[in-house]
């Protein structure tokens, strides 16, 4: 069955949403690199991939269902962080609004009788409830290291060890 016309825009949206994510992350991962801290940077580029995926299933769900692709434009990303902390308060933040804009998705696949799309979502709300988790556990360490350089140093190391799932 094809998917309806709002259940099309609303991934159409999504697509927008997760490609969007992957922009800010890669704009934060240049400003790691510049402030020499590659662990961080490889960290958020990993995160950056992560949301490319995210649209690509979005876009192999759209069609599946007979959907029309119809992709938007994209802001342009922040790039002046003050410190390390504003990126990952940024970055979690951008999570918490991701999880809204899937659970609004969903609401609208029930109010849609959409059960196939209801279905598909599901990975997505578990996906977010990772993505929460991992954004605020690398800002709670942050939080440790405070204005500490070797802590952060520390932090760089141990964040460059994350591998791509
Ligand atoms: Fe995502
Ligand atoms: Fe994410």
């Amino acid at each position: 069955m094809a998917v309806s016309t709002t259940i099309e825009a609303a991934i159409n949206q999504q697509i927008n949403y997760e490609i969007t994510a992957a922009y800010n992350y890669l704009a934060m991962a240049a400003w790691f690199e510049r402030d020499n801290l590659p662990g961080f940077a490889g960290w958020m580029m990993i995160q950056r991939s992560e949301e490319l995926d995210h649209a690509m299933r979005l876009y192999k769900f759209l069609m599946d269902r007979h959907g029309k692709l119809d992709l938007g434009a994209l802001g342009k990303p922040r790039h002046d962080y003050k410190n390390v902390e504003e990126i990952f308060v940024a970055a979690q933040q951008q999570e918490v609004n991701n999880t809204r804009a899937i659970h609004n998705l969903y609401e609208l696949a029930i109010n849609e009788k959409d059960w196939a799309t209801q279905s598909f979502l599901k990975w997505f709300i578990d996906e977010q409830v990772e993505e929460e988790k991992v954004m605020s556990e690398a800002l709670g360490l942050i939080h440790h290291a405070g204005d500490n350089h070797s802590a952060l140093l520390m932090l760089d190391q141990r964040l460059g060890t994350r591998s791509a799932k």
